[in-house]
């Protein structure tokens, strides 16, 4: 009875032992370790198209990838930060909730000495990158994705002249625009109306809703409102800052039985449908996968002290933004097929 009892006991020693070593044991010795955030996992694009490669591509180049969700608040993404600096990770790839609180996370990440990757979501105050060696940036040109729209839309209004509904020369759009603040939906909002003007169209607006998620649950509910209101038959165009927004809203002209113009960016694999489908009218390339593959190329590299494009073929601006930018590209009814390929 004894010997048995010391037995058990043995074995639940080792047991015990080799749970722990579990515990660390998923990072082996020397394994580059990236604490990664993603703003929101609702957000249709982060969580659908970069996410996912940020996962493959950090394991196709034996880096080892934790992604926690922020759910939207700047305050989690913050405590999220103090953990992975406890854990002693090797370089952090954060996507901001509030691009205006980016000094925050830039100053804990320099206190620890760990390199920083800031990806999608671009920090607005001045002199933040600035503030440390060892962070870089990688996502887009914002301006050009509002001007791809743009002309686009321009493009189309001009080859067909019934668009201009009431014939008075003017288009009197809706636009259902992203987070408030944040640059590409800023840019976007301003860019893809700009378009038209520099062209002599003028240009109405007659509603203008954000939302800070980018959510299609806003584009149908707005969409929905908008179509009732009294201004409803008079929208000649709605302009969506990204394409999970133009989803809601194509959801509401359905339902409301009508047709009108409407223009995303993203180009996410339903976008590419509903355009063969010719429910959207076109998209913009918001290049995902390359701007995943830049920020875990930048992140490994830092971590091991190389310069951070070091190997790649990533450039960085040399205009004080240590900015990667992935190019935006246009996506309409002639080649949206390509892309249904890649
Ligand atoms: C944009 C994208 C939006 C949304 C946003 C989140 O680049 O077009 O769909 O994902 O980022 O920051
Ligand atoms: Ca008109």
């Amino acid at each position: 009875m004894k010997k048995s009892l010391s037995v058990l006991m043995a074995v639940l020693m080792v047991a015990v032992i080799s749970v722990a070593f579990m515990g660390c044991g998923a990072k082996k010795s020397g394994q580059l370790t990236i604490g990664a955030n993603i703003y929101n996992f609702a957000d249709n694009f982060m969580n659908g198209v970069m996410k996912p490669e940020l996962e493959r591509y950090a394991s196709e180049k034996g880096a080892k990838i934790e992604i926690v969700d922020s759910e939207g608040q700047q305050a989690k993404l913050n405590d999220q930060i103090d953990v992975f600096i406890t854990k002693k990770v090797s370089v952090l790839a954060i996507n901001l909730v509030d691009p205006a609180s980016a000094k925050t996370i830039i100053g804990k990440a320099k206190k620890a000495n760990i390199p920083l990757v800031l990806f999608n979501k671009e920090a607005t105050e001045a002199g933040a990158m600035a503030s440390y060696d060892k962070v870089w940036y990688v996502g887009t040109n914002s301006a050009e994705s509002g001007i791809i729209q743009g002309e686009m839309m321009l493009a189309d209004w001009k080859a067909n002249p019934s668009w201009d509904k009431n014939n008075d020369g003017m288009v009197q759009y809706v636009m259902l625009k992203g987070e408030p603040g944040h640059p590409d939906a800023e840019a976007r909002t301003k860019y893809s109306v700009q378009v038209f003007m520099d062209a002599g169209i003028k240009v109405q607006q007659l509603a203008l809703e954000a939302d800070p998620n980018w959510s299609t649950q806003h584009g149908n509910d707005k969409m929905a409102t908008w179509l009732t209101s009294s201004f409803g038959k008079n929208i000649e165009l709605v302009i969506c800052n990204n394409d999970g927004m133009a989803f809601g809203a194509i959801n509401a002209l359905k339902a409301a039985g009508v047709k009108i113009p409407i223009y995303g960016v993203d180009a996410l694999d339903q976008a590419l449908s509903d355009i063969g489908e010719g429910t959207l009218n076109g998209t913009v390339l918001n290049d995902g996968v390359n701007q995943a593959r830049a920020t875990v190329d930048l992140a490994v590299n830092a971590a091991t002290g190389k310069s951070a494009t070091d190997g790649t073929n990533w450039s960085l601006q040399t205009d004080g933004s240590k900015a990667v930018r992935v190019p935006y590209v246009p996506v309409t009814p002639d080649n949206y097929k390509e892309f249904q390929k890649r």
